[in-house]
């Protein structure tokens, strides 16, 4: 299907038409101009912090390998050989001393650099022979990753975040839990679905008890206030909402920090809303407030002052998506001691499988040869940005300025 009529279908303020979700020469646009150009979150640091720890991320049949170099550095490095092209590790973490290619032998080094080609002629040029490396940068112990190796740099997303999210700490942080939730949906519902609450209150009643979002933004304004005049005495910033999906169309500088209040005597995301981990980094108490960020286009975070919840969604196919949640604690907190993992957990993980069940439901009613994109509601304008932002994308920068001029 012609992707530019499909997208010139695209009406304002309302749902995509079926073919984004449906079609696979779309899904490999989505793949090319997307997923092999944009920041992509792939892990946390502590996830490597020894010499020659790593740990695999694979995306539309590409695997990276990321790295942690004799310098500390740490390197994404693509996992095909150069010599006949084999993948080189195979576990999806460890640790080695050096890369070695089980097919020939072939040994990188840590930063990806030929060391050995075994009976290799005289005079065989090594240093063109090393691993592809690609565009790699740690914001505050996240790893992201671009395969492109023109892509906007990382520093629009650092300049805004950085500041506003320091007092976590999350450079320092400790993964408490990881967990992937499989959902058989094409990739953009599943994020259509993270950008709103405006199912919350049907969907979610465990989070709807505590969580502004769920409300109409009006309703909460009053209480955000309160939430913004404490931020200073806890050590947070008093800053509310920032938002940017898409700046003049580039891919790169998608960005949001956005705060809102939790209700009815909530410190935090749990079951009953108090505490269940030390607080962290610099936080120095509970402002009655809870944080959403975006960094890149599908890597999502909420803050609350004792933890933090990360999801990464990635491609899988057509219609499978993976969402890995992480979730993240203050550094010395200890498990059984400081929290309880099953405690932590509970609300993310009884709200994404009720989500991914939301999600596949839409899928399927999507798939209709019947289905007709219906109109956003203002409670679903974040998912609005993100369709602005998908559309512009998948134009291009030149297409999409055009249209702007004309
Ligand atoms: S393919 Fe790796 S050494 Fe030959
Ligand atoms: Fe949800």
């Amino acid at each position: 299907m012609e992707l530019k009529k499909v997208l010139d279908s695209w009406q304002h303020g309302h749902g995509l038409p079926r073919a984004v979700y449906q079609d696979p020469e779309i899904y490999e646009s989505d793949i090319r101009r997307i997923f092999l150009k944009s920041w992509q979150y792939v892990g946390h640091a502590s996830q490597i912090p020894q010499r020659g720890d790593y740990f695999l991320f694979e995306i539309a049949g590409e695997s990276v390998i990321l790295v942690r170099d004799g310098e500390g550095a740490v390197n994404a490095l693509l996992n095909v050989c150069r010599h006949r092209g084999s993948r080189i590790c195979d576990a999806p973490e460890g640790r080695e001393a050096r890369l070695t290619c089980k097919y020939h032998g072939w040994t990188y080094g840590l930063d990806g650099s030929l060391r050995a080609a075994g009976f290799s002629p005289e005079g065989m040029d090594k240093t063109r022979l090393g691993l592809k490396r690609l565009q790699v940068k740690v914001f505050q112990g996240l790893i992201f990753i671009n395969f492109d190796p023109d892509a906007v740099p990382f520093d629009a997303i650092e300049e805004d975040l950085g500041p506003l999210l320091a007092p976590w700490c999350l450079d320092r942080a400790k993964i408490a839990h990881r967990q992937n939730y499989p959902i058989a949906s094409n990739w953009k519902l599943s994020i259509e679905n993270y950008c709103e609450c405006y199912h919350c209150l049907a969907a979610h009643p465990e989070y709807s008890v505590g969580h502004g979002l769920a409300l109409p933004r009006k309703e909460c304004e009053v209480m955000l206030g309160q939430v913004l005049a404490r931020a200073d005495s806890v050590g947070l910033s008093r800053a509310g909402t920032l938002h940017s999906w898409l700046e003049a169309g580039v891919l790169g500088t998608e960005r949001s920090f956005d705060r809102y209040p939790l209700l009815r005597g909530h410190l935090t995301g749990s079951r009953d809303g108090k505490p269940v981990a030390p607080l962290m980094g610099t936080i120095t108490g509970y402002d009655g407030g809870a944080t959403d960020v975006h960094m890149g286009p599908t890597t999502f975070g909420l803050a609350y002052c004792d933890h933090v919840v990360l999801y990464r969604f990635t491609p899988r196919g057509l219609r499978n998506t993976d969402c890995e949640i992480t979730w993240l604690v203050n550094e010395s907190a200890i498990e059984g001691k400081d929290y309880d993992r099953a405690a932590l957990t509970w609300l993310w993980d009884v709200t994404t499988l009720a989500d991914k069940q939301i999600i596949e439901r839409n899928q399927a009613g999507v798939d209709s040869r019947f289905y007709e994109p219906g109109p956003l509601m203002p409670m679903e304008d974040f998912t609005h940005r993100f369709l602005e932002w998908y559309v512009a994308t998948m134009r291009g920068p030149a297409d999409s300025a055009k249209r702007r001029a004309g």
